[in-house]
C-alpha cells in the first residue's frame, strides 16, 4: 500500500532542484488513466520540440500494457507507472533500441541506488532483483513504442512500470515477480525513486545525443543477468532452450542450443528453466 505522504503526483516535488539537463521539460500527472502510453501519444502533437521530453505519470492504469501484447496491472499507488515521450530527430531509426537500453540501465541504477540491491536486467529489459538463495525475480519492465515519418523516427514513447510495494501474485506473471519493498525488506519512497530515475535517464540521454552509444551499450550488456546462463526463450513459434552466449551490437541475443547451433534472437521472452 502507498505510504502516508508518498505523493508522486506532485509536479513541483518531482522537479524541485532536480538539476537535469533536458529531461523532462513537461510533466503531466494523473490519479488514473487508461495507459500512460496513450496519454503521452495524445499529448505529443500539442507539444513543441522545446517542450519535450514529456513525462506522463499516473498512480493507476485501467488498461496498462506490457511487451508482447500482455497487460500490465498494478494496484493504485503501488507502482511507478510512467511514459516518456520524445521526438528524437537526432536518432537514426535503426538505433532506436538504444533508448530501450537507456531506460533499462537508468532503471537498474536508480533502483540499486534507492534500495541498495544488486539490480540486473533480464534480456532485453526487465528489471530483476535478488530475492534470496540466488533467485532473481522481475520487479519492473520497459515498453517502447515508436512512430515513423517515412523512414525517419517521428516519435518514441518509453513506458516504464515498477512494482514498488506490490507485485502480481504467482501464476499471474510468467516469470517470478517481486516488488522493490519486498526485495529490499523495507519501504521504498516512490518520489525519490522517480527523481533518481529521471536523473539517470537524463545523464544517458545527454550521452546518447553526444554520440556515446557504445558506452551505453557496454553498460547495458554489463547488467544483463541472462548472459552466461542456460535459459528458455519463448518465441512466436515456441520455446527454445540454450546457453545465452552473447548479445550482438544490435542488441539481439545469441543463444547456443543443445546441438551447438547458434540462434540470433531479436524478440522473445526469457523464462526460467525448470529444475
Ligand atoms: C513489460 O515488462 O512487459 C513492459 C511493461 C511496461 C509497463 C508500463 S506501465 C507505464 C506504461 N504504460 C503502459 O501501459 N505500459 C507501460
Amino acid at each position: 500500500m502507498p505510504r502516508m505522504g508518498d505523493n508522486v503526483r506532485d509536479r513541483a516535488a518531482i522537479l524541485a532542484d532536480l538539476r537535469t539537463a533536458t529531461l523532462p521539460r513537461t510533466v503531466r500527472c494523473y490519479s488514473q488513466v487508461g495507459s500512460t502510453m496513450d496519454v503521452a501519444r495524445q499529448l505529443l502533437p500539442e507539444l513543441r520540440d522545446d517542450e519535450l521530453p514529456l513525462l506522463v505519470y499516473a498512480d493507476e492504469q485501467t488498461s496498462g500494457r506490457g511487451r508482447l501484447g500482455r497487460s500490465w496491472v498494478a494496484p493504485s499507488g503501488s507502482a511507478l507507472l510512467l511514459s516518456l515521450a520524445l521526438r528524437p530527430g537526432w536518432l537514426p531509426p535503426e538505433r532506436a533500441l538504444s533508448l530501450v537500453w537507456m531506460a533499462g540501465v537508468a532503471l537498474c541504477d536508480a533502483v540499486a541506488e534507492q534500495t541498495g540491491l544488486a539490480a540486473m536486467l533480464k534480456w532485453p529489459n526487465d528489471l530483476l532483483l535478488p530475492t534470496g538463495d540466488g533467485v532473481y525475480a522481475k520487479a519492473a519492465g520497459v515498453l517502447l513504442e515508436a512512430g515513423f515519418n517515412g523512414a525517419a523516427l517521428a516519435w518514441v514513447i518509453i513506458g516504464i512500470g515498477v512494482n514498488v510495494s506490490d507485485s502480481p501474485p504467482p501464476g499471474l506473471a510468467r516469470y517470478p515477480a517481486t516488488s522493490l519493498c519486498a526485495a529490499a525488506g523495507r519501504p521504498v519512497d516512490r518520489l525519490a525513486l522517480l527523481r533518481a530515475l529521471l536523473r539517470h535517464l537524463d545523464a544517458w540521454h545527454a550521452l546518447l545525443i553526444a554520440g556515446e552509444e557504445q558506452a551505453l551499450f557496454d553498460a547495458w550488456r554489463a547488467r544483463l543477468h541472462s548472459l552466461g546462463r542456460s535459459i528458455t526463450v519463448q518465441l512466436s513459434h515456441g520455446p527454445i532452450i540454450g546457453w545465452a552466449e552473447a548479445v550482438d551490437r544490435s542488441g539481439a541475443l545469441i543463444l547456443r542450443d543443445a546441438v551447438g547451433a547458434l540462434h540470433t534472437i531479436s524478440t522473445g521472452d526469457v523464462g526460467v528453466l525448470s529444475p
